[in-house]
């Protein structure tokens, strides 16, 4: 059985027995509390927990998923087992309150007994420890002898995140033989040997923010069986990367590497990384997200880097992932269309990420290489050198470790695991690439002496403070309300007034992590360390900033909302007179996508909820639905911001106290800034009242520079319209009286019903009806025209009457050249252009010489 042919019999047989096959969801779920579709109930899960009512009773679904970054988290593992995957299928059986164990558990046995003939005697399966009915169904029901039923506590309980539904669980494992590991069943036995192919959950409660569990609203089944799992069984393969689709995909990579699989299991593991996370960067890119240093785009840049860092490990310095995408989706593309749609796509995102990786790679490893040249063989590396790596270089510490190992070397953990906690203590400010000049190695001492400044700039306008120092055009007070420019927003502008000084704040900055920088014009006095003063913000400013930048957050909560949970953003700036926000999306929005994200954003603040902006922990922002950000970018304090009932996200920006505070939001331009990004600009609060004057303001001008009132605008123009048209169309008919005329004059200097002549015409078109209607005058012959229409270049047109034998083309194909023109082929009409209207006489006296009239 091939992986198609299992996809289809799962789903199959759970349709034949009452169940809607439902096809796979995004990898970006819904759900907030989950980084990407961990499993395949994630979609389902509004119906478990109650909060909408399911469109059918029962459903069967092959769900793709991934496991790489939060609560499950299978990155580590990839390549070293036989069974972890960080992209996989799974195939799932779902009952919303339908059927409960006395069925789930019967239609399991009977898929993997009858449908894929399993031995039922290499079967074991286990329940929680609490579980009685699940045993005696196990046994009782179905027949599964008691000795290989065992009993689990956690691992039979399954949880879909820290919140959310969750039950008691009930296992299916496969032994694969004595040659595998020890006996005991999945309970005892080596995870080798007893490999599980399918769990049961039992879903009964909902996990709450404060650990404890309330019953959900009807006891459901939520069943998944990764697909490659029970493939590699049905097949008798022994890794699921021996699976045809895997193996093919390894293939590749031997390929592209010039590495054969099999022969050194250092090799085999990068080789089996560069496979896997191939088919994962294919899926997650195919659903939109990008590589980036937040959340889910994080995740992705580390799966890409990790692959591509084996590569070279395997002595590869050139770009080969695009290749080996493009060889998943020529693998996986027919069950899953939308990697083919996406493809270039894809392509695109995956070959500028490596360009760039394998810029700092490089680097990386030459350090690397020195310093471990450079070091005793016993000396430890510096735990802050092994966490640059990662950190600067973005090498991947497990990549590290790897390379020292194979040089005798150890991998010194807690050196690096405190060099990480040290960089996450400076702050999660920390902004990349600060100039270290003197100003900023003076700040450096201030924050090390005074720690970070004091931001009272969330309830105040105005404060007391002590100036810390002064250097150059930078100020540091102890507290300020100025808000230094990050998270996008704009820094604040405003005055410092003191005993002897007076400044304007023109820009507000972090001088280094922490310490707010007051960019100064200092208009009187001067500043001096310890002295008073009062720092006031420019609060007009600040507010119209403070409603850009929540109307931002309620836009991007539209944009998902009206486009799809691929939209994500990928930057942003907030200014006092416009937000911009770019985020991820495969087209242009349209017109009426624009309209129904204004009208959805501006329903939501007219609700005019209230605004909730708050510091907590880490944890407690995920319980609260906060977008789920992913390892350690954060620190254990973050601020949260819900915006209203539906937009969730972490931000430490300054914002309004209710929705309606923002006043009207509307969209002002809509572009592409890249592959898949698109860019918009929106305006808020007085924004759209002042687009709007300036529009009335056109419409005024308008209407008065065609002295009709605004409000017979359109009229006018069409009136005008028809006038200008009216108009044309008398000249076209007093020019063709005029040629007429000049034809008749031309006519009659005919020299036996030829014409040479030089004329004078508008356009080409003119020129080239006179000669057809010169030539079809009675008795003429031949009629040669030349011209230059608007004084710019010239017109030949040679025009023969048909029974004339003669070439209209070979006629002035001289004359053409002369001009220093082109074309002029055709039989009865050609019609050709040159370049120098100077030589328009010479040419065509050289036509008249030919037809011998002068
Ligand atoms: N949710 C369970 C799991 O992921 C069963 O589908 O194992």
């Amino acid at each position: 059985m091939r992986a198609n042919e299992l996809r289809r019999a799962f789903t199959g047989f759970f349709a034949d027995r009452g169940h809607t096959v439902v096809p796979s969801a995004s990898l970006i779920p819904h759900d907030p509390t989950v980084l990407f579709t961990v499993a395949g109930m994630v979609p389902f899960k509004p119906y478990f927990v109650g909060e909408e009512v399911p469109p059918y009773p029962r459903a069967t679904s092959v769900q793709k998923c991934v496991r790489a970054g939060g609560k499950h988290n299978d990155l580590d593992e990839i390549g070293r087992t036989s069974r972890h995957l960080t992209f996989f299928e799974m195939l799932g059986n779902f009952s919303f309150g339908d059927y409960f164990k006395e069925t789930a558990i019967p239609l399991a046995w009977e898929f993997v007994t009858s449908t894929l003939a399993l031995d039922p005697e290499r079967l074991w399966v286990t329940v929680h420890i609490t579980d009685n009915e699940a045993e005696q169904i196990w046994r009782d029901v179905v027949g599964v002898p008691a000795e290989r039923i065992q009993r689990l506590d956690e691992d039979n309980f399954w949880r879909m995140g820290d919140i959310g539904p969750c039950g008691p669980c009930s296992e299916i494992f496969w032994d694969k033989g004595p040659e595998y590991g020890a006996d005991g069943g999945p309970a005892e036995g080596g995870e080798d040997r007893f490999i599980e192919i399918w769990n049961l959950v039992f879903m009964q409660f909902e996990q709450q923010p404060d650990g404890s569990m309330v019953p959900l609203p009807k006891p459901s089944i939520d069943t998944g069986a990764g697909l490659e799992r029970m493939l590699s069984v049905v097949q008798g393969v022994d890794s699921v990367f021996e699976l045809d689709e895997i193996r093919a995909l390894i293939a590749r990579a031997e390929q592209l590497t010039g590495t054969t699989y099999g022969t050194d299991e250092r090799s085999d593991v990068s080789l089996r990384i560069i496979a896997e996370h191939a088919r994962t960067t294919a899926f997650l890119v195919g659903d939109g997200v990008i590589p980036s240093n937040e959340d889910r785009g994080y995740v992705l840049r580390r799966i890409i880097r990790r692959a591509i860092t084996r590569t070279y490990l395997l002595g590869v310095d050139e770009v080969v992932f695009p290749q080996m995408v493009d060889e998943v989706v020529s693998i996986m593309g027919a069950d899953y269309p939308q990697i083919v749609t996406s493809h270039q796509a894809i392509r695109d995102t995956v070959e500028r990420e490596e360009e760039r990786f394998r810029e700092t790679l490089g680097t990386a490893m030459r350090l690397l290489n020195e310093t471990i040249d450079n070091s005793g063989p016993t000396t430890p590396i510096g735990g802050e050198f092994l966490f640059k790596l990662y950190d600067t270089f973005g090498l991947p510490p497990e990549v590290t470790k790897e390379i020292l190992e194979s040089r005798g070397l150890g991998f010194d953990q807690a050196a690096y695991d405190e060099a990480m906690s040290e960089q996450r203590t400076r702050g999660k400010n920390a902004r990349k690439g600060v100039a270290h000049d003197e100003a900023t190695a003076l700040m450096a001492r201030v924050a090390e002496q005074h720690g970070p400044t004091e931001f009272t700039g969330r309830d105040e306008y105005r404060s007391q403070a002590t100036v810390f120092g002064g250097f150059g055009d930078a100020v540091v007070l102890d507290r300020t309300p100025f808000y230094a420019e990050s998270g996008g927003q704009i820094g604040d502008t405003g005055t410092i007034e003191g005993d002897g000084v007076r400044a304007r704040v023109l820009d507000t900055t972090y001088g280094v992590p922490g310490l707010v920088r007051h960019t100064v014009e200092v208009v009187d006095g001067a500043f001096e360390v310890g002295q008073s003063v009062t720092a006031t913000i420019d609060g007009v400013r600040r507010d119209a900033i403070r409603r850009n930048h929540t109307a931002t957050h309620i836009v991007h909560w539209a944009l998902r909302e009206t486009l799809g949970d691929h939209v994500k953003q990928q930057g942003s700036y907030v200014g006092p007179d416009r937000a911009r926000f770019d985020f991820s999306h495969f087209q242009a929005v349209s017109p009426d996508e624009i309209v129904a994200i204004e009208d959805l954003a501006n329903r939501e603040i007219l609700g005019n909820a209230e605004v909730r902006h708050y510091e907590t922990t880490k944890q407690a922002a995920l319980d609260s639905g906060a977008i789920a950000f992913f390892g350690d970018k954060y620190g254990d304090t973050v601020r949260v911001l819900e915006a209203g009932a539906h937009s969730v996200e972490l931000c430490g920006g300054t914002h309004v106290h209710a929705l309606g505070d923002i006043g009207p939001v509307k969209i002002v331009s809509e572009q592409s800034i890249g592959s898949n990004i698109r860019r918009i600009e929106v305006v808020s609060g007085t924004g759209p009242i002042e687009r709007l004057r300036d529009a009335e303001r056109h419409l005024d001008a308008a209407a008065e520079a065609l002295s009709v009132p605004v409000d017979d605008l359109l009229d006018g123009i069409r009136k005008r319209h028809d006038e200008t048209k009216a108009l044309r169309d008398e000249v076209k008919a007093l020019r063709r009286e005029v040629a007429q005329a000049h034809a008749g004059d031309l006519a009659d200097d005919a020299i036996d019903g030829v014409i040479v002549a030089e004329v004078q015409a508008a356009t080409r078109d003119e020129v080239r009806d006179l000669a057809v209607s010169l030539r079809d005058k009675p008795g003429m012959r031949i009629v040669v025209l030349g011209a230059s229409p608007g004084g710019k270049g010239v017109a030949l047109v040679a025009a023969v009457s048909p029974g004339s034998g003669l070439d209209a083309g070979e006629l002035i194909a001289d004359a053409v050249r002369m001009v220093g023109g082109g074309g002029g082929k055709g039989g009865d009409l050609a019609t050709a252009g040159g370049k120098d209207p100077s030589q328009l006489g010479a040419a065509l006296d050289d036509v008249r010489a030919k037809l011998h009239v002068t």
